[in-house]
Order: structure tokens, then sequence, then C-alpha cells
């Protein structure tokens, strides 16, 4: 009877609940940082806008293709091992060579160019036909600023500025009300990309790229950058929430107005706009209007934090003030050195912000 843990059969199925309790842990820990959003897809097999389906099928056609060759050149390469592996009885000559068989070299040339030419022209007339689509009238104007490491979202024509979470309206096919983004960048190459809405494109410093989304149903679809950026690239996520036209509305006009102003959380004003944070980030109505970090007018819409990587509740608010660096090693934001007293009144303050 073996004593060693691994190989006896009790050891090995502690060694497999182990695994599968560190599995479970593991998803657990995610589930629990993104609430219920595990539980959506961001296949770009699941399209739900029109850039996105044009991919998709470019995407089943070129899937298509490459599988019929690979399971030919598979099917080959498996026959030849099989059919002419080394026998017992087999001589030491050379096998019959062949030489300048123009038919032989004229296919293994020509089949692969016309695939080649095929899989190109797909290709171009489907960047083409997302990339030459114009504005219609209604649609949504955005600006998407990449940030080390959030995303900055300006509605220009609707005075609106929010962060890590896009408001569209669903664009019906009959009447199109598709959304327009220009992609910017503040410091780094970041990309723009959420799978079931579009295509990636990149957002690069000194350059106006451009997107567009027209989702046709209502919902969430999550994304995130999707080019190296830094320490912090796998926490800049993206949500994408798709409304009704009445919901969007609704969403717009909460938007709108200036910070609400609430004399019980006068302390907490005070805190803010007597330190640093001032100088970062925004709240209309009040001597803040930085740029640098996220506009927090209507901090408590937003349903996440740290560019979508925690819950927005008190508590993370709290952690995250205190502590930037343990929430976001790298983070960009200072830790202010505010006492438990002064970091109390701030978060009650910044709670008021719906
Ligand atoms: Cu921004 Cu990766």
């Amino acid at each position: 009877m073996p004593t060693d843990g691994l190989s006896h059969p009790t050891g090995r199925l502690r060694v497999r609940s182990a695994f599968a309790a560190a599995v479970v842990i593991v998803v657990a820990a995610g589930v629990a940082a993104a609430g219920d959003d595990t539980t959506r897809t961001s296949s770009i097999f699941a399209p739900v806008s029109a850039p996105a389906d044009s991919a998709y099928t470019a995407a089943m056609l070129v899937l298509a293709i490459t599988a019929v060759i690979g399971v030919i050149v598979g099917g080959l390469l498996a026959y030849a091992v099989i059919a002419f592996r080394s026998r017992r009885d087999d001589d030491d000559s050379e096998p019959a060579q062949v030489y300048g068989s123009d038919q032989i070299e004229l296919a293994w040339t020509v089949i692969p160019i016309l695939v080649v030419v095929v899989l190109c022209l797909v290709t171009a007339r489907t960047i083409y036909d997302v990339q030459g689509a114009t504005a219609p009238p209604g649609a949504l104007k955005v600006t998407v600023v990449g940030h080390q490491w959030w995303w900055e979202l300006r509605y220009p024509d609707l005075g609106i500025v929010t962060a890590n979470e896009l408001h569209v309206p669903v664009s019906d096919p009959a009447h199109p009300t598709p959304t327009f983004l220009a992609l910017e960048s503040a410091d780094v190459a970041h990309s723009f990309w959420v799978p079931r809405l579009a295509g990636k494109t990149d957002v690069i410093p000194n350059r106006h790229n451009r997107m567009w989304i027209d989702p046709r149903e209502p919902g969430l679809f999550l994304g995130q950058c999707a080019e190296y950026c830094g320490t912090q690239h796998a926490h800049m996520l993206l949500r994408v929430y798709v409304h009704s036209r009445a919901d969007f509305d609704r969403w717009v006009a909460a938007q709108r107005p200036p910070a609400a102003s609430d004399g019980t959380v006068a302390a907490g004003r005070q805190v803010f706009e007597t330190t640093a944070c001032i100088n970062c980030h925004t709240v209309r109505g009040t001597v803040a209007t930085g740029r640098f970090g996220p506009d927090l007018t209507h901090l408590m819409s937003r349903d996440t934090l740290v560019a979508s990587s925690v819950r927005m509740t008190r508590e993370s608010l709290q952690a995250w003030i205190a502590n930037p660096d343990q929430v976001k090693p790298g983070s960009l934001m200072p830790a202010m050195q505010l006492d438990q007293a002064e970091l109390d009144q701030l978060v009650s303050y910044l709670a008021t912000l719906h």
C-alpha cells in the first residue's frame, strides 16, 4: 500500500477536491466582484448590432474556409502517416521521387492564392461597410476618451460627462438611432471593444478614430480595453447600457442637472473642495472643475467604481479613497491622507451625488 498521498486513491481524491474547492473559490470571488454580470456573455458569436453582425458573418466564413482546409490537410497528413509508416519488411531503398509536376505545383500555388484573395475581398468589404457608414440625423454622438485606466464618456450635444458606463438608446432597425463614437486618448494607446456590439477600434493619442453601434436589444453589454496600456489594463472595463428610448430620455434628464446640493453633508463638501480632489475631478455646480479624473457630478448613478472593477457601495468608495493603490495597484489617484472623520464626511458627501 503506497503511503504517498498523491498516488493513494483517497489522497488523489483529496487533491482533486482541493483543486475543485480552489476553482469554486476563484469563481465565487469573480462572481462576488462582478455581481451577476459574469453570467452575461461577451461572445462575438452573439452579435446584437450591425457592425458586430458584419464581423460575425466574415468570421464565420473565414472559420468555415479554414476548417475545410484544416480537415483536408489534417486528413492527408493522417493518411500519409498511417499508410506510409515504417514496416518490418521495408528495404532501405528511396521511395519514388516526383519532380517537375506542373499540375501539382499549379494546384498548390493557385488554390491558396484564390483562398487568400477571397478572404481579403470579404474582409475589405466588411471593413468598408462598417467604416463607410455615416451618421443619420438623430444619431447620438459620444466622445470616448481613453485614460490610464478608465473611460471618459462625453455627450457633447447633451452636456453630459460620465465614466466607464456608456448609456445609449436601443436602435430599432426600422427607425435606426445608432450611436457614433469619436475615440481619443489622453495618454497611451487603448482599444475600445464591446464584442457583442462591434469590433475593436484602437484609441490612439493624437488621432481621431471613430466607430458606431446600433444595438437592437436593450440590456447590459460588457467590454474592456483590448490593447495593453499599463499595469491596470485588465481592469479597464466597459459597461454599455442599452435602454428603450423612454428609459434613455429619463437617464439623460437625470444626468443633465448640476450636482445635488445637500446641506446635511456640508462638512464633507468642504473636505472635497479644500483638498486636491478638485484638481482632477469635476462636480458641476461646485468649484471642482478638474478634468484629469472621472466627472463625479452624478457619481452615485453608476453601478460600479474603479473602471467597472468594483461594485459601487459606500464601503468600496471608502476603501478606494482611503488607499487607491491597494484597490488598484499603480492607480494614478493619490491617497489624500485624510483622517477617519474626514474620510467619513467625504464619503457621505459623495454618496449624495445621485
Ligand atoms: Cu486601456 Cu488597455
